[in-house]
């Protein structure tokens, strides 16, 4: 696998900023400022933030080259324009995300992810993102359907694979392979090698969605550089959940995935909390209480300090009645990341 060159080439000025500023973003991106001009840090816990995304927060992790995920409720749509909070998304997400996470492990697609800390929290490898959204699509829907008057819900005549290149302010544009190694973004080895891994990743989803009555109609993914020295290699990074796949019931068509918040069809979090039933992730009971924050509001005690959507999450010190299956073992090789 071929190194990329870890500056980019020679570019119009505006564009070879914004190159610059997504490469990087991840991987050692700016501190961000509290008022006071001083990094910004996690008041329980005292780690250090070192990105704020629109549903996760990045904190430093324990060791060297590792990374905190921390999973919000917070919910955004259409480039941030609509803005939401669906309560629990966050812990349903960090489970499904795990879930997903791991066995793609199992079948050899390395990815950045480490363990589950906590219920809002995972450990994660870190690397460098590259600034491509890569989407799979398998059936007609959203962006591709309004794009070539298709209706939702057409089969596609094979799976296609999308990239769009992430820039907030540009609207996240689809962008082809040229636009990719034109402007440097990520070289033909590595777009290669995230061709393959989407489409592994497609085959097995799509499977294990299937066994348990859901349509994967489409899902978006991100891809990391994790470096060895000089050396780089991609591996899948980022999450997999309802907030970046169309998941629909394959006899009813509900959607079970953030469509419902982009449409405002009510149910988000029942409709998250389906598919990880699905999975085998919750038990039965529908009404899980899924954090110590809902669990202390069931019992009508005030939520503390730590509680609060875009708090920290601590490990419960009581146990809640949660519902979530205990974790499994784990895997006799860890991920190969
Ligand atoms: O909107 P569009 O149809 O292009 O989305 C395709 C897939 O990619 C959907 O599953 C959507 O949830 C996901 N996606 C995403 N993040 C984006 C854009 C799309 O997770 N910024």
């Amino acid at each position: 696998m071929a190194t990329p060159p870890r500056a980019a080439g020679v570019l119009p000025c505006p564009l070879q900023a914004r190159i610059g500023h997504a490469q990087t973003m991840f991987s050692a991106p700016p501190t961000p400022q509290g008022p006071s001009g001083v990094a910004q840090e996690d008041r329980m816990t005292r780690r250090r933030q070192i990105y704020e995304g629109k549903a996760k927060i990045l904190y430093e992790g324990p060791e060297p080259g590792t990374i905190i995920q921390y999973f919000k409720d917070d919910a955004t749509a259409f480039n941030a324009q609509k803005k939401g909070t669906i309560s629990g998304k966050g812990v349903l997400n960090n489970r499904i995300s795990e879930h997903v996470f791991t066995l793609l492990g199992l079948i050899g697609i390395p990815t950045h992810f480490i363990r589950r800390l906590n219920m809002r929290e995972q450990l994660v490898r870190q690397v460098e993102i590259i600034p491509i959204e890569v989407v799979v699509r398998n059936v007609a829907a959203g962006s591709i359907a309004k794009r070539f008057g298709i209706e939702e819900g057409t089969m596609l005549p094979r799976t296609i694979i999308e990239y769009y290149y992430k820039d907030d302010a540009l609207g996240d544009p689809l962008v082809t392979d040229e636009h990719i190694a034109a402007f440097g973004w990520a070289s033909q080895d590595e777009m290669h090698d995230i061709a393959d891994m989407a489409i592994r990743v497609n085959d097995f989803m799509a499977g294990m969605f299937a066994g348990v009555g859901i349509r994967l109609v489409d899902f978006k993914l991100e891809f990391g550089r994790l470096y060895d020295g000089d050396f780089a290699r991609v591996i899948l990074a980022d999450e997999i959940s309802p907030d970046g796949c169309r998941l629909w019931d394959m006899k009813s068509g509900d959607k079970l995935d953030k469509d419902r918040f982009r449409r405002d069809l009510g149910g988000e979090v029942e409709a998250y909390q389906e598919v990880a039933r699905r999975l085998g992730l919750l038990t039965e009971d529908e009404s899980a209480v899924l954090d110590l924050d809902e669990h202390r509001k069931a019992r009508g005690q005030t939520v503390g300090p730590a509680g609060g959507k875009g708090g920290p999450t601590m490990v419960p010190t009581e146990a809640p009645p949660v519902t979530m299956v205990p974790d499994p073992p784990p895997p006799a090789t860890p991920p190969s990341t």
